[in-house]
């Protein structure tokens, strides 16, 4: 069931470059190898491959990293994974900076590098589907997920090819956008379905706290210790683990996880035996992670360590296509909880919600939907049955209710949502924010905001 691909190994020992050729090729992978980076490129020119395993340090001609850089000129889609000592971790750090897929540290295990292999074919399935079929509109249910936009669909086949393998997955998406419901499925969707799910808010728990939820602890390792505890790194052994809202995570706990992550083995606190963490870790963060490791607040090797399959759920606000279906699936859920049917939906009151910006995401729908239908006096969801979302004030407030927001945040959503409440009328937005025109076009500019269906195929007139 693995997916196999064509393997290029750049090393100057020959007994390096033999012996990862052999195991590659056991797992059904096509092999080929080159001893200089020199060759490398050579060999890249001549041949398309699946990934190129490169060495860093390479005594003679070029190096690991402008082998690298030559490499993606020539073949932009080729991947590359670079292998170094424990020693230069740093330099491949860069490395994955400048677009490598992962590294390996010496020395490393056959298991460790047919993971990272089938990952990378795995991956290049999803990136570049096959032609034909990307352009379909059909819906599609998930895990109690239901979509037709094609970002979604895109999550749903990562999901899919992904499942099965043990490397490190980081969700990101706003709050409210189905992280969990993401994590929950590539749970179920591989092979460690029987295993344990588990799941652990990292915001919720002050650092040390966290740290014995993790690890466990020993009878007497700190006051309170009455008796030994197994921490989740051992719960959800044979499983999965969830490491919700890991931006939160503070640096004594992130240093740990490091660890973990490379070493894949715990020792209990207050203990001394070391044991083995056979566990496939998912995280997941509202805020995005990158802007935490360039403001200093997050470990950027910690990062690249979890970021190995990156799964991107996109806000409501940018999947509208997905208003209709959502709406019935939510209220048909709102029904069986508030004890009251309404079957029908008017298709203006999904036309109204389409403009609302929605920054609670499906959870704020759930809510909108559920307080609907709880006010609602006919047998149908008619526009007006929405008022309470369009309310002055109302959407900028939600907008700033999670708060860790920066004041460029801030500002950025203070400027869409008022563009969007005038109907995206530049003149209009810049009159009500006290700005010109050109200075509301530069903030636009600046926060990558753009009027929805700007750039689509067909015209919508409002
Ligand atoms: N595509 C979807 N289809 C149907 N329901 C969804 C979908 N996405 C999310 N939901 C629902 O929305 C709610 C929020 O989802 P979830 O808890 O997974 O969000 P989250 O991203 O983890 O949010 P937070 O960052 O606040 O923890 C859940 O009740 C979930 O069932
Ligand atoms: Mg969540």
């Amino acid at each position: 069931m693995t997916a196999t691909g064509r393997i290029l190994i750049v090393d100057d020992e020959k007994v390096v470059r033999d012996s990862l050729a052999g195991w590659l090729r056991e797992d059904g992978h096509v092999c080929e190898t080159a001893s200089s980076g020199e060759l490398a490129i050579q060999a890249i020119r001549h041949a398309a491959f699946d990934l190129c395993v490169v060495d860093l340090k390479m005594p003679r001609g070029i190096d690991g990293l402008e082998t690298m850089r030559k490499i993606q000129e020539i073949r932009p889609d080729c991947s590359v994974v670079i292998i170094t000592a424990y020693a230069t971790v740093g330099t491949a750090v860069d490395a994955m900076k400048h677009g490598a897929e992962d590294y390996l540290v010496k020395p490393f295990e056959p298991r460790d590098l047919s993971a990272i292999a089938e990952r990378v074919v795995a991956l290049r399935r999803v990136r570049r589907p096959e032609k034909g079929g990307s352009a379909s509109v059909e819906v599609s249910r998930f895990h109690g997920m239901v979509t037709r936009n094609p970002a979604m669909l895109t999550v749903f086949d990562m999901i899919r090819n992904i499942a099965d393998l043990r490397s490190t997955v980081l969700i990101e998406g706003e709050s409210g956008t189905g992280k969990e419901l993401v994590a929950r499925a590539i749970h179920e969707n591989g092979r460690r379905r029987e295993g344990p799910y588990i799941q652990l808010s990292c915001a919720a728990l002050p650092e040390t706290l966290l740290e014995s939820e993790l690890f466990g602890y020993e009878r007497g390792a700190f006051t309170g210790a009455v008796s030994r505890k197994r921490g989740k790194f051992e719960v959800a052994g044979g499983g999965t683990l969830l490491l919700d809202e890991i931006g939160d995570v503070g640096p004594k706990v992130q240093t740990d996880l490091l660890r973990v992550l490379q070493e894949r083995r715990i020792v209990r606190l207050g203990g001394s035996e070391e044991i083995a963490v056979d566990v496939r870790f998912v995280a997941a963060t509202n805020r995005p992670l990158r802007a935490a490791v360039q403001e200093g607040r997050f470990r950027e090797d910690l990062f690249y360590r979890l970021n190995v399959i990156h799964v991107e759920i996109p806000p409501l606000r940018k999947r509208l296509e997905d208003l209709d279906l959502l709406v019935f699936d939510l209220l048909q859920q709102a029904s069986k909880e508030v004890g009251r049917t309404v079957k029908e939906v008017a298709p203006a009151a999904i036309e109204r919600l389409s403009t609302y910006a929605w920054p609670g995401n499906v959870r704020e729908l759930e809510n909108a939907v559920e307080r609907a239908l709880v006010g609602c006096r006919g047998d149908r969801l008619e526009p007006g049955d929405f008022d309470f979302l369009f309310r002055t004030g109302a959407e900028l407030l939600s907008w700033l209710a999670p708060s860790h927001l920066s004041l460029k945040e801030v500002e950025a959503r203070v400027v869409e949502s008022v563009l969007r409440s005038s109907g995206w009328n530049v003149s209009e937005a810049a009159a009500t924010l006290g700005i010109d025109r050109s200075t509301l076009y530069d903030k636009m500019r600046r926060h990558g905001i753009e009027r929805p269906d700007e750039g689509g195929e067909q015209e919508t007139s409002r």
